[in-house]
């Protein structure tokens, strides 16, 4: 199973079957992104709110491909008008896909579409997988139900929001990754725009000092989990 980096808040996730799951495909636009939405490929899109940085290519990458939107229900709608296939899942709620599972959790954060339609909800997902759990936090500021996640479920890896100002700022993302007992924190959401430029060596630190191990991933990584 590989997991890996388009830069801002946008992973793929590819299981051993060779099931592709992206999470917030913000392609076309991101300084970071070398690949092409076009050439992207996914059975399974999440999308944890609409803001156009995390729905990103979303609709491009599911119109080539047979993909399926996993996103809170107030997105799916406007998502199923539009003709995409969606599975409806709210915060609190998992369900089982041929991959594995997935959880919405809060997110404390807005979502709107682009054209400012409300959209629900912002959510985190959790996703086990191949033995694995992942926590993509979509943009949040800190708040201590982390501690219930940690509870719930043990975080393999926790992808963080670090850059401030939308989200968590680095500080913040630190004790986020201990609170959530993650075995590995991976900072994102960072340098994409001036506002959220930020060393991330410092979130590796702070989370070090925290007591977690933490890894920057590279624009267009891909690791082994
Ligand atoms: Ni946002
Ligand atoms: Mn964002």
């Amino acid at each position: 199973m590989t997991l890996k980096y388009f830069g801002h808040s946008a992973f793929q996730i590819t299981t051993d079957g060779g099931i592709s799951i992206l999470i917030d495909p913000f392609i076309t636009g991101n300084p970071f992104a070398k690949t092409k939405a076009e050439e992207l490929k996914a059975e399974f899109i999440i999308v944890t709110h609409a803001h156009g940085d995390h729905l990103g290519d979303a609709q491009v990458i599911a119109d080539k491909n047979d993909t399926t939107i996993i996103c809170v229900p107030e997105l799916a709608w406007i998502l199923q008008e539009e003709g995409f296939k969606t599975h409806e899942l709210q915060i609190g709620g998992s369900y089982s896909f041929p991959f594995g599972d997935v959880r919405f959790v809060k997110a404390e954060h807005g979502s709107a579409m682009p054209d400012g339609r409300y959209a629900g909800l912002a959510a985190g997902a959790i996703i086990s997988t191949g033995g694995k759990t992942i926590y993509h936090a979509g943009d949040t500021g800190l708040y201590g139900d982390m501690k219930l996640t940690a509870e719930l479920y043990e975080i393999d890896y926790a992808l963080l929001p670090i850059g401030g100002n939308y989200t968590m700022d680095f500080k913040d993302a630190a004790l986020a990754a201990s609170w959530l007992k993650a075995k590995l924190a991976i900072p994102m959401h960072f340098n994409t725009f001036p506002v959220i430029e930020v060393d991330p060596a410092k979130f590796v630190q702070a989370a070090e000092r925290h007591g977690v191990q933490a890894r920057i991933m590279g624009f267009e990584e891909e690791i082994t989990l």
